[in-house]
């Protein structure tokens, strides 16, 4: 088990894990492998299942390390929430997701995991949750709506410290069925772009996730 170029990242072949926290040893999020090495527990983080660890196997390198506060914007059941809480040991993961179904779901993961703070909210405005949500070091967004990038500024334009970071998923064909793929990204990243974000890097997701793009932001 080695570590990546990513604090709380590990790599063990062509897998990727990260650390469980020391109150959740033992206990799986959803059908994660555990394993053992050197007293430490070790998660396997499934690509097919996270959006971001298929942009971090497909080579991306974001600067989030354990002390970081992060927005997670569509947070569903929790499970790429988890890998974060993992990797934020000592900050906080405020994790908004619309669908009261799924939040029942991440309660449970955020009763063993005391870094997840998880809201029942629409990211459209961001407004409603600023009494819970301080300012963040990074901000992670995973939506698949047609205004996203839209979701994603205002976030960013609220909660976003100025030296912070984030990182949108765009699905190509919640943006417009109509394009190809890549022209709905440019699409999205010119909206970031006209909003004073600076884009840092685009990956394309394939194979993990067809059709999809992670791009990495700084404000
Ligand atoms: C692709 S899933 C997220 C998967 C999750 N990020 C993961 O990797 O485990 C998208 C989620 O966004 C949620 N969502 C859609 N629109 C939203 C909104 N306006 N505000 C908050 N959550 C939203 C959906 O209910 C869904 O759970």
């Amino acid at each position: 088990m080695k570590l990546t170029k990513i604090e709380g990242v590990y790599q063990q072949n062509d897998k990727i894990f990260t650390e469980n926290l020391e109150s959740c040893k033992g206990i799986k999020v959803y059908n994660e492998q555990l394993v053992s090495y050197k007293n430490k527990e070790f998660r396997s983080w499934n690509p097919y299942r996270s959006k971001l660890a298929a942009a971090i196997l497909k080579g991306i390198t974001i600067k989030i390390e354990k002390d970081v506060n992060v927005l997670y914007l569509g947070a569903a059941t929790g499970t790429t929430v988890s890998h974060v809480s993992d990797i934020v040991k000592n900050g906080i993961v405020y994790a908004v997701e619309n669908s009261p179904i799924a939040v029942t779901n991440l309660i449970n993961v955020s009763q063993k995991r005391k870094n997840i703070i998880p809201i029942l909210g629409d990211a459209n405005h961001s407004d409603r949750y600023s009494a819970i949500v301080s300012s963040v070091d990074f901000i992670y967004q995973d939506i698949s709506q047609r205004n996203q990038p839209e979701i994603f500024i205002e976030n960013t334009e609220r909660y976003l410290k100025k030296d912070g970071n984030g990182m949108i998923m765009v699905k190509a064909r919640s943006i417009d069925v109509s394009l190809k793929p890549k022209q709905a990204y440019e699409i999205v990243c010119s909206k970031l772009k006209e909003h004073g974000l600076e884009i840092i890097k685009t990956i394309d997701l394939a194979p993990y996730e067809k059709d999809h793009a992670a791009i990495y932001i700084s404000i």
